[in-house]
């Protein structure tokens, strides 16, 4: 049989390639995004409890209400929006299917979609297998701001259906202020199309800086979809559970497509964070806090490498320059890594579709400090 791939350019992607070279030598794996400390001990009860206690059949399509409830009162208690757990709220297996099955209800065959790179690396395969056309604009080192200009003349120059915004911003570590989410808001304020907001680590702010949410801005919210993840914030990426949050015609799109696709989520997963949720309303409040001082662990562990780290304002994730240790491409640069010094870490060059390199490495923090402290040991033996 002759297959005909429809994302023939997929290879095996960059987090399997440096996780399986992380696993064959046995090295301190700082390359993928997820924590390596469990979820409170609370929410693992509840899913046994939720499991014991007869959830253990379809989910209604949407969501468990109750679990809708409380994502509503997160939303209303944070950022004042006021969301309708009936009509605005669909939960979802993990942000991944979340933004997979916007970008299916919306993009057709030759609709551009407007990609900064880098990007989350579920983006772009979405759009080209519902034969989309990405389009992109680029953040660029050293301090990876947000091009406004470059999104004003794109939005001059072509129609786009879509454009995807992540913000805190995976693997920057940037956020956007207020100043820029107010010039967003003028270039976006005549745009047809949805913007699709990926603001998976949005507790995972520092220095008391507030994240720009686009459910704060009115104006935005006619036109957006905004994606959230479970994963990120209870420190339970496996249970692959996550939401978006729209008004209720986006979301009767949206729910078309959910309902063939997964049709429901993990019934006692659900039903095990709306408890947690509903006893431990203060429990997100305190991430912001608990991820910085991973942070500023991280990065004293990390004084005095020739590696030059970058201290990020959001998500778990830290940048380093490494051109004072090694002159080859950052692909070379990760490899060398893990395998002279046993730490896994990611390059950036995957992140961009015409593989731009700025010499830079990605590390996650999201770990326990022994870990931290592990790998700031191996690393301080040979940088
Ligand atoms: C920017 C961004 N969006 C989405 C996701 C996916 O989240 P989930 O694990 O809930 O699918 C990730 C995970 O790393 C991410 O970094």
């Amino acid at each position: 049989m002759n297959i005909v791939s429809k994302l023939p350019a997929v290879k095996e992607s960059v987090f399997a390639r440096m996780t399986a070279l992380a696993n064959q030598r046995q090295a301190i794996n700082l390359a993928q995004g997820f924590p390596d400390f469990n979820p409170p001990k609370e929410l693992i009860e509840n899913l046994y409890n939720a499991a014991s206690s007869n959830f253990n059949q379809y989910a209604p399509m949407p969501g468990v209400l109750n679990l809708r409830n409380e994502i509503c009162n997160r939303l209303l208690n944070r950022y004042h929006f006021k969301a309708n757990p009936e009509t605005d709220i669909v939960v979802t297996a993990g942000a991944t299917q979340a933004l997979f099955t916007i970008i299916s209800a919306f993009i057709s065959k030759n609709d551009k979609v407007l990609i900064i790179e880098p990007a989350y690396d579920s983006y772009v395969p979405a759009v080209i297998s519902n034969g989309g056309e990405p389009i992109y604009i680029s953040l660029k080192a050293p301090d990876f701001k947000f091009p406004l200009e470059e999104l004003k003349n794109m939005l001059e120059r072509h129609t786009i259906k879509m454009i995807m915004i992540n913000n805190p911003h995976n693997p920057c570590g940037s956020i956007l202020s207020k100043d820029e989410m107010e010039s967003l808001r003028i270039i976006l304020s005549d745009y047809q199309g949805i913007i699709v907001w990926d603001e998976v680590y949005d507790y995972l702010v520092f220095d008391d800086l507030q994240h720009q949410s686009a459910l704060l801005y009115e104006d935005l919210m006619t036109k957006s979809v905004v994606v959230y993840s479970m994963g990120k914030t209870l420190h339970n990426t496996g249970w692959k559970v996550g939401y978006t949050v729209s008004n209720a015609d986006i979301a009767k799109e949206i729910k078309k497509l959910h309902q063939f696709t997964v049709f429901s989520v993990n019934t006692p997963a659900q039903q095990a964070i709306a408890e947690f949720m509903s006893a431990n309303p203060t429990f997100f409040n305190a991430l912001p806090k608990f991820y910085q001082d991973k942070r500023d662990f991280f990065l004293k562990c990390m004084e005095g490498l020739s590696l030059n780290f970058y201290t990020p304002q959001g998500s778990y994730f830290a940048l380093a320059d490494f051109k004072s240790w090694f002159q080859g491409n950052d692909e070379e640069a990760a490899v060398k890594l893990v395998s002279e010094c046993g730490v896994a870490a990611i390059p950036l060059s995957p992140f961009y579709h015409d593989s731009y390199d700025p010499g830079m490495l990605r590390f996650c923090f999201a770990k326990k400090e022994e870990t931290i402290l592990r790998a700031a040991e191996k690393l301080h033996q040979l940088l």
